[in-house]
């Protein structure tokens, strides 16, 4: 009997498998939870949640030059937006925008895809303190999880969270990631080398896929 292999191999069909797409949507207590890639016309909606978000955001999020006012300035959004468009033209970034009943509430990214023999690829998200803890993370996270999987071709997703990060590692544990190990000073976040855990899920895992394994376990449903 033949082992399966998951993924795809690099170069075997499109540079840029599974990009661009609209995963969802999945219905949970904040509205119906969809993926679509970032827009250039995202830049007013993600620079008044993320400037009002400070506080709620920037403690988890890894340090960058410059103030917060002016790194989440709408007009610094156009250049984030051709990067992460650039990255994505090239197979290298799943860049998309969480919206919930249309509207944008937040960013979902999967960031720094190896192809090859590793298709393997880090997830990292953020959601609008408004919606916070009616389970649109949890469904983003399960839909990108299934994209990655399935169109994209890959085979594994790692996440990194701070043990801090209650909330963010609930997301992770009710959608099926796995705790691998502590990342000691692994990335500079806040100003300081701070420990994460490494999360990681590979396609094997996911069976017939978390978003219908959250629909099972009572915490979405499909529209
Ligand atoms: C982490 C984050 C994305 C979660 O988004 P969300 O849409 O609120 O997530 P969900 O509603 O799907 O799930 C959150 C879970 O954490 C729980 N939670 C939230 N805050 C908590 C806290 N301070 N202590 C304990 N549990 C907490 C919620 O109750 C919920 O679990 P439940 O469904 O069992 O009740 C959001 O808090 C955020 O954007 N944080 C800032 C950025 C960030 O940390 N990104 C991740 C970096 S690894």
């Amino acid at each position: 009997m033949s082992t399966p292999v998951y993924g795809t191999p690099y170069g075997a069909e499109s540079r840029h498998p599974g990009w661009p797409a609209k995963p969802g949507p999945l219905l949970v207590t904040a509205g119906a939870v969809a993926l679509r890639p970032v827009r250039l016309r995202d830049g007013g909606e993600w620079s008044r949640i993320r400037l009002r978000d400070r506080e709620y955001l920037e403690k988890w999020e890894p340090t960058a030059a410059g103030p917060w006012t002016d790194r989440n300035a709408g007009w610094a959004w156009p250049a984030q937006w051709a990067s992460l468009r650039s990255l994505a033209r090239r197979g290298q970034c799943l860049p998309f925008a969480i919206t919930v009943d249309g509207a944008f509430a937040g960013q979902i990214t999967i960031g720094n895809v190896i192809r090859a023999s590793l298709r393997s690829a880090w997830v990292g998200y953020w959601v609008s303190s408004e919606l916070a803890g009616k389970g649109v993370a949890t469904a983003a996270v399960a839909l990108v999880t299934d994209h990655a999987f399935g169109a994209a071709g890959l085979h594994r997703l790692e996440a990194t969270v701070r043990p801090e990060n209650t909330a963010s590692l609930r997301v992770l544990a009710k959608a099926g990631y796995r705790q691998e190990g502590l990342f000691r000073r692994y990335l500079d976040v806040a100003g300081a080398w701070r420990d994460h855990y490494c999360f990681a899920i590979t396609a094997e895992e996911t069976g017939e896929g978390l978003a219908d394994r959250l629909v099972a376990a009572g915490r979405a449903t499909r529209p």
